[in-house]
């Protein structure tokens, strides 16, 4: 039943990168369906605090049950740009190790009730936080034809937002657009047919980072994360979206390399120093096998980076 929730993605790799003191303080900012959280756990000693957050309640709850018999793991609802409550509240001041798995779990797109999947017969919703008030239908609906292409081209990256994003504002002047089977229509008449797959994805994609702002919050959530690191501490993140790699990738060699002097002089004054170093590979991958036992791995890039 645990693994039916979400599969872990490059766990081995998550652990043997981020666990650096198995007396330490962690914390996991997307614990999902508590997998990598489990692998932390089983190995972890008691006196070690593993911070859980996520901002959907379903997951919280799931995880209450599915790790009752760790007494260290401390649980809190919301998005992980507010962890300095959350370390507040557990009474820690510094983490040996910061973890972010981003985008959905497994369940939310299983759960046709969540409507995120794109496929037909689901009510457009797409909030990871379910007591949020807006839903993806308000950007459907409510934003105008400039602002879909951005959203379609910045988070989506896709070819035809224009077409895309011209078809739903003369849709919805009709009917008020709320099922996904509106949205795959619109697609359907809107790319032609071979790539229709592929912009179903990057629609779908692009409106769901654009709801929950999960761009905002992974670079604010970075930044703010330093000096919580002890050194030595490490922060690891696995992204499934372009946008949400570069963002890391930059962040982890702005803070290796934050010297703003121009190139051609032959020493430093602007007086910067490292303050991380990137951990090499700089880029780890699943491997063909994960793939092909967890399909849903397959955009996964995990990059980690260590606090001098
Ligand atoms: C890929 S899943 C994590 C899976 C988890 N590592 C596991 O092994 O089960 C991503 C989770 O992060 C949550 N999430 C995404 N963005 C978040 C944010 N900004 N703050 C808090 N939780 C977030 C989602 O609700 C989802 O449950």
């Amino acid at each position: 039943m645990p693994e039916a929730y979400h599969i872990p993605v490059l766990g081995a790799q998550v652990l043997s990168t981020l666990l650096v003191e198995l007396h330490g303080t962690y914390l996991d900012g997307t614990l999902g369906g508590g997998g990598h959280a489990q692998l932390f756990l089983n190995k972890l000693k008691k006196d070690a605090v593993y911070i859980g957050m996520d901002r959907d309640s379903e997951a919280i709850a799931y995880c209450r049950q599915r790790l009752s018999r760790f007494k260290n793991i401390v649980y809190h609802q919301g998005t992980f740009d507010e962890f300095e409550t959350a370390l507040r509240i557990a009474g820690v001041r510094v983490l040996d190790g910061l973890f972010l798995d981003l985008g959905v779990s497994g369940h939310q797109i299983d759960d046709g009730n969540r409507g995120f999947a794109y496929r037909p017969g689901l009510i457009l919703d797409m909030r990871m936080n379910q007591n949020d008030s807006q839903t993806v239908r308000d950007i459907l609906n409510g934003y105008d034809e400039s602002e879909l292409i951005r959203v379609f081209k910045q988070y989506g990256e896709e070819r035809y937002a224009r077409n895309i994003a011209r078809r739903i504002v003369k849709e919805r002047q009709n009917h008020v657009l709320t099922r996904s089977d509106d949205l795959l229509d619109i697609i359907n008449r809107s790319v032609p047919g071979k790539t229709v797959i592929k912009s179903y994805a990057r629609i779908f994609q692009a409106l769901r980072i654009e709801l929950n702002n999960e761009l905002n919050l992974l670079q604010k959530t970075l930044i703010r994360s330093v000096p919580y690191l002890k050194p030595g501490g490490r922060v690891g993140i696995i992204s499934y979206h372009s946008g949400e790699d570069r963002i890391v990738k930059s962040f982890f060699r702005e803070q290796e390399n934050p010297c703003t002097c121009p190139p051609d002089i032959p020493y430093c004054s602007c007086g910067k120093k490292p303050v991380m170093r990137r951990l090499k590979p700089h880029l780890i991958v699943p491997d063909d096998e994960e793939v092909r036992q967890n399909p849903r791995s397959r955009s996964a890039k995990y990059r980690v980076g260590e606090k001098i």
